[in-house]
């Protein structure tokens, strides 16, 4: 699949996509929201995908945010329209059935970390910067940031780094919560890829109904909560990989899922 603003890979089970607009260190655009929302729905409808990794091309930027060059001329309903595009788009690779893991690996400013934090697994290279810098500009986050990063790092947290705009490094982000592991720069792809492959070894409906019942299970009552966690264990024992899972257990031997 070609893109003007992304490249996609795919190998065996993994795609990877690069955010690739290296001289606006990939800030996002429109083109590149509506590119990123095409990408997704074609990993949504291969099924020899079963993970996706997204990073930025270069080495020095994630995203560092929503493109600033193009919010200059917004007006307010075209500003609503671009908000709306970014968070519809954030909230299709929160929906993927498919794990996503960020590998920021430079900048994650902005709508860079709003990307990342819509993502399941957040790993960050030690030269990772993080920030929500948008009140500086005299606009708030608009492709999620407000709601993901207190629900993610708590409330007072969210709301220091969401009013001061400071920058903050890979370790701080890791102390708070906001990745799960730093890693040399060199090596945070093969650690992405390396988990990629450890999921990719587990039953693929069983991971996806895993996504679903977290994330629906977060914004509910935990009574609510353990009945959409009890109806989907229902269906995963519905599934041929539950058998498949179950009776290489019994039989000493490794599973072969076929996501059915
Ligand atoms: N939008 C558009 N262009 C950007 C950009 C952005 N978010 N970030 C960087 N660029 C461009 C720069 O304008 C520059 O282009 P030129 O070479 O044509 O001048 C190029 O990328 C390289 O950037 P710098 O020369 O500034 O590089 P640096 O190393 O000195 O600084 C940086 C890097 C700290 C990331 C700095 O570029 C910066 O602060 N960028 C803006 C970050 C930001 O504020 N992001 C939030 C945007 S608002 C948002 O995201 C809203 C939302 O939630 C929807």
């Amino acid at each position: 699949m070609e893109f003007n603003t992304l490249i996609l890979e795919k190998e065996e089970y993994l795609a990877t996509l690069y955010i690739n607009r290296p001289k606006a260190l990939n800030a996002l655009n429109s083109e590149a929201l509506f590119e990123l929302e095409t990408a997704v729905r074609d990993i949504r409808s291969d099924s020899n995908i079963k993970v996706m990794i997204i990073t930025g091309a270069g080495d020095k930027a994630f995203v560092a945010g929503a493109d600033i060059t193009f919010m200059v001329p917004l007006t307010s309903d075209e500003g609503r329209f671009f908000s709306d595009l970014g968070e519809r788009v954030m909230r299709q690779i929160e929906l993927l059935e498919k794990p996503v893991i960020a590998a920021i690996n430079g900048f994650a400013l902005g709508g860079g970390c709003e990307l990342a934090m819509a993502c399941d697994i957040r790993l960050a290279s030690e030269t990772a910067v993080f920030a929500l810098p948008e009140v500086g500009l005299g606009i708030i986050p608009g492709f999620g940031g407000t709601q993901r990063l207190p629900r993610l790092i708590g409330e007072g947290r969210a709301k220091e780094l969401t009013f001061t705009a400071n920058k903050i490094n890979a370790q701080e982000a890791f102390r708070i919560g906001l990745v799960n592991n730093v890693y040399p720069p060199d090596q945070l792809m093969d650690e992405a890829k390396n988990l990629a492959k450890k999921i990719a070894a587990n039953a693929p409906l069983a991971v996806g109904y895993a996504k679903h019942a977290i994330n629906k299970g977060l914004q509910v009552d935990i009574d609510t909560a353990m009945s959409i966690e009890s109806d989907i264990f229902g269906l995963c024992c519905a599934t041929i990989d539950k058998i498949e899972g179950m009776s290489a257990f019994v039989e000493k031997r490794k599973p072969k899922f076929e996501g059915k």
